[in-house]
């Protein structure tokens, strides 16, 4: 396994090299270290990328190197506040203008995931692709009753290109949390796990499909958001037919301004489906790069968008929705101290924070934003100013809420392109406000208890039962209770570690001393003796300098 982890790293270290990035890297603090391998590499003197600019040479690389890098190159190009104009829209291409595989492939996937010949399954197909992005590529077709679709098809090989780009991406987490003393904090290595679970759940179109039903069930008469119809009978692991979307991509400003399109509608019915998703639905598309957004403008004062790409969705725990709601109504009514105290109560900061200190903190990044479009306020600053704050106190990163605050970013880096005047607070307020009402109206709460009560008798009639039982243990000696928690279990962990160290450096002594008496007394086993207290020297080393991978 490690093996393969190498040699990816170093088809990675090649690909950066041969598209000339290296120098990108060479300058990075992080790569330092390892600029030797750069100048010890034959292909550093003769490969060559074909790409012209600095743009178009990372596009190139990002693309030979597969779905996350390409993934990460889109993510990169929906914040062009934060990157250079020139890579930000040679990144753009990555949205939906990947170099796509061969038309011949497409139909051969599409016949053996069928078991049917192509002329028996659409009255038409066409070879050339549509559009083609990280995972999958679709071609245009009609279905033999006559509707007009689009094919999505998975790209070959995916499964184990992703699967080593994981096990990589778990070796530099793994590595990270070892010696990089923010680990703790940031959590690289659950990061990757929660990633892994997304881009696996990605490779399955079935589930896809799935999501999008769902998805289009959720805005079923809505004239704010369009999802495609599935056509179930065409759909398997690595194919779905779905309805054709007809419109403009969203990143085709020019063209939408041609077309009259009312962009202040735009970007607020972009905020509103946003808060929507995440609060009334729970289901919340999470790949909101503009490649997967269209605009169809039939009605140009009142646009509507459409979406495609159902491959990542987020939901939230309802602990977390409850926490996040209440976190933004607080920032929008500029109670400081509340969004302070809401984090305490949830565990995002830990539990001995000063709140009075957190509310201040908190003031100081808020306070200069309030109320003030998105033109006026600088993303990055911002952002920058959050992760001070954070460290500060201590926040550690949770995992369950990354997807969220990803599709934040590219929501608001939409928001910014579109329309730079908009008014977030003003546009979110009421929407958060009216569901909030919406919650707490008695009707919602009698319908909530209806759904429980089932449950809650059910949980009542065992009451006594499991009494019983606990007293009978308690009575015999065998209670016994469980506390999990991951102060406890880090508890474990470094009393592991001490123990682990006690006995190497035993261990290195009873070395080092029967090396001396071989050394001392036994002149022909001399060797024997220098061996001895090498391995003594190379564990104090190991132990005392190098937390190993194995502690
Ligand atoms: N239903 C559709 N109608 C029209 N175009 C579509 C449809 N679905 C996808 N596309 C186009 O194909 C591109 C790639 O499809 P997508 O589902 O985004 O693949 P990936 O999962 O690889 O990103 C999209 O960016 C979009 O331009
Ligand atoms: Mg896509």
């Amino acid at each position: 396994m490690q093996i393969r982890v190498a040699a990816r790293l170093l088809q990675i270290q090649r690909a950066l090299v041969r598209h000339g990035l290296d120098d990108f890297i060479r300058a990075t603090h992080l790569y330092r270290p390892f600029r030797f391998l750069f100048y010890l590499s034959p292909w550093t003197w003769f490969q060559r990328s074909a790409g012209e600019t600095r743009g178009e040479r990372l596009r190139l690389a990002l693309e030979e190197l597969g779905p996350i890098f390409i993934k990460f190159g889109q993510a990169l190009s929906t914040r062009r506040d934060m990157i250079p104009v020139d890579i930000a829209d040679e990144l753009a291409k990555l949205q939906d203008r990947v170099p796509p595989f061969g038309g011949g492939i497409a139909v051969a996937t599409i016949e053996a995931a069928f078991g049917a010949r192509l002329g028996d399954i659409f009255a038409a197909f066409d070879v050339t692709p549509l559009a083609a992005a990280s995972i999958a590529q679709v071609h245009a077709a009609t279905l033999n009753t006559g509707e007009d679709v689009v094919v999505k098809v998975l790209r070959p090989g995916m499964h184990d290109v992703i699967d080593l780009d994981l096990t990589v991406l778990e070796t530099l987490a793994g590595l990270a949390d070892q010696y990089w003393r923010e680990a703790r904090r940031l959590r690289p290595i659950e990061i990757v796990q929660e990633y892994r679970k997304t881009i696996l759940d990605e490779l399955d179109l079935m589930r896809e499909a799935a999501n999008a039903a769902q998805l289009k069930r959720n805005f079923a008469g809505s004239s704010l958001l369009y999802v495609p119809a599935v056509y179930w009978d065409y759909c398997r692991v690595n194919v779905m037919v779905m309805e054709r979307i007809h419109g403009i991509i969203i990143s085709h400003m020019d063209e939408l301004r041609a077309r009259g399109a009312n962009f202040a509608k735009l970007a607020e019915n972009g905020v509103e489906i946003f808060f929507t998703q995440v609060f009334r639905h729970n289901f919340f598309h999470a790949d909101m790069h503009p490649g997967n957004i269209f605009v169809q403008v039939e009605d140009p004062a009142n646009p509507r968008y459409a979406a495609v790409d159902f491959g990542i969705v987020g939901t939230l725990q309802p602990r977390d929705q409850h926490y996040l709601a209440g976190n933004f109504m607080a920032f929008f009514e500029r109670d400081y101290g509340r969004v302070a105290a809401l984090h305490v109560e949830s565990g995002w900061v830990p539990a001995g924070t000063r709140v009075d200190e957190l509310e201040s903190a908190v003031r100081t990044v808020c306070e200069p934003i309030f109320n003030k479009p998105l033109k006026e306020i600088s993303f990055a600053q911002v952002l920058l100013r959050l992760f001070e704050v954070a460290r500060r106190f201590d926040m550690t990163i949770q995992p369950q809420l990354i997807l969220l605050q990803k599709t934040l970013v590219n929501v608001e880096g939409l928001g910014r392109e579109l329309y730079p005047e908009l008014d977030i607070f003003k546009t979110a307020q009421p929407i958060l406000r009216s569901w909030m009402r919406e919650r707490m109206s008695p009707r919602t709460i009698l319908r909530r208890m209806r759904t429980q009560l089932p449950d809650a008798i059910e949980a009542l009639k065992q009451v006594p039962q499991v009494l019983q039982i606990a007293i009978r243990e308690a009575a015999e000696g065998r209670l016994t209770i469980q506390v999990k928690d991951r102060g406890n279990h880090k508890l474990r962990e470094d009393m592991r570690r001490a123990n682990i160290r006690r006995d190497s450096v035993i261990v290195a002594g009873v070395l080092w001393l029967s090396g001396l008496i071989c050394l001392a007394l036994f002149p022909r086993y001399q060797w024997f003796g220098w061996v001895q207290m090498l391995a003594s020297i190379a564990l104090v080393i190991r132990y005392r300098y190098v937390r190993s991978p194995l502690e």
